[in-house]
This record gives C-alpha cells, sequence and structure tokens, in this order.
C-alpha cells in the first residue's frame, strides 16, 4: 500500500508472556485492513537467523541485534513489523530504539514469572525450576522490565484478543495503521 509508515511495534515479555499469540491476533486484524506486515518472532528466528545461538547474555545481544536490524531494514521502507523475542536487556532494547527513532514502539507484554509458570504452555519452567534448564528468563537468568514502554499488554487482567483490540487501537490513535472498514 503506496504511502503506508513502517514502524516495529518491539514486544517484549517473559517466554509465556503472549508475546506469539498476540502478534498472530495482529497479523490477522492488520492483514484484513489491507495492511503489510511481517513478525520476528525469536523461536522462529532461532531455528534460521540465529540457529546455533544459545542463551548467553552475549548470544542473546547477538539475537536481538539481529532481529533490530532486520526490523529497522523493513520497517524503514514502509513494512510495520512486530518483534516477539523475550528482549531481556534494557539496554539492548535502547540500542534498536536507537537503530530506528521514532519507528520503534515498545510494547511490554507483561506477565509476572508465576503466571508465566503457572501457563507453563512449553512445560520449560516447570524444568527451569528442576534445574533442568539453566539460565532461563525470569528463574536463574535477568529480565529487565522496560521502564517507559510505549504501551503495555496487562495480560494478567485481559485475554489476548482484548490486548490485540487495544494495540489496534492505539496505533490507530497514532495513524499508523489504516482505521477499519466499516461494515453492516
Ligand atoms: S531472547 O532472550 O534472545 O530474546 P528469544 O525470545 O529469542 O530469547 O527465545 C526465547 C524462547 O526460547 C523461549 O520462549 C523458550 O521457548 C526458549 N528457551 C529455551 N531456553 C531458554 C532460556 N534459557 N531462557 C529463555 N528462553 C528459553
Amino acid at each position: 500500500m503506496a504511502g503506508e509508515k513502517g514502524f516495529t511495534l518491539w514486544f517484549t515479555g517473559l517466554s509465556g508472556a503472549g508475546k506469539t499469540t498476540i502478534s498472530g491476533l495482529l497479523e490477522t486484524e492488520l492483514r484484513a485492513r489491507g495492511s503489510k506486515l511481517e513478525i520476528l518472532d525469536g523461536d522462529i528466528v532461532r531455528e534460521n537467523l540465529s540457529k546455533g545461538l544459545g542463551f548467553s547474555k552475549e548470544d542473546r545481544d547477538t539475537n536481538i541485534r539481529r532481529i533490530a536490524f532486520v526490523a529497522d531494514l523493513l520497517s524503514r521502507n514502509g513494512v510495520p513489523v512486530i518483534t516477539a523475542a523475550i528482549s531481556p536487556y534494557a539496554e539492548i532494547r535502547d540500542e534498536a530504539h536507537e537503530l530506528m527513532g521514532d519507528r520503534f514502539i515498545e510494547v511490554y507484554v507483561k506477565a509476572s514469572v508465576d503466571t508465566c509458570a503457572e501457563r507453563d504452555v512449553k512445560g520449560l519452567y516447570a524444568k527451569a525450576f528442576a534445574g533442568e534448564i539453566k539460565e532461563f528468563t525470569g528463574v536463574s537468568d535477568p529480565y529487565e522490565i522496560p521502564e517507559n514502554p510505549a504501551w503495555v499488554c496487562d495480560t494478567e487482567n485481559e485475554s489476548p484478543e482484548e490486548s490485540a483490540q487495544k494495540l489496534v487501537e492505539y496505533l490507530e490513535q497514532r495513524g499508523l495503521i489504516p482505521v477499519a472498514a466499516v461494515t453492516a
């Protein structure tokens, strides 16, 4: 779509907070409006672009810098991007922000370790608490909560659908996505 504004919705939050789920819902909504979109999801990036990287601070930083690099290339060409990686370190998120300037929109996908451990969709928290996975974010590795995110998805108090809907409204208000066609 000519003239569409590129931006990067930078999701950050613990494993199991809802980053992938909310990004999928947003994708459906944005595509329904004729918008372009690319999603850079940590789990998928780690299968190709970041294949072979582990979870040391150094490897996580490399992973996040790669994601930021691609998000910058796309968003500066008018493609909306959602990144969905834990991105635990504020300093590297700030680097991504500097790279993309006002195209960077930090979204904190908020859920506590207790909540994510209760959900434990992938069964990783149980393993992390049992010591079977080392350096697990929120359990045995740091997660630095964003101090001043542009938006917060409060996934302990709203459904993924509600989180996605509110984000869509926020993006509409900022004039970043086409307003939905009125039906009925
Ligand atoms: S990041 O720290 O580099 O941003 P990323 O989002 O790409 O992480 O990958 C996180 C995913 O890897 C988690 O959702 C989980 O499925 C898996 N994973 C495996 N080991 C770990 C670990 N030690 N810490 C966090 N996530 C892990």
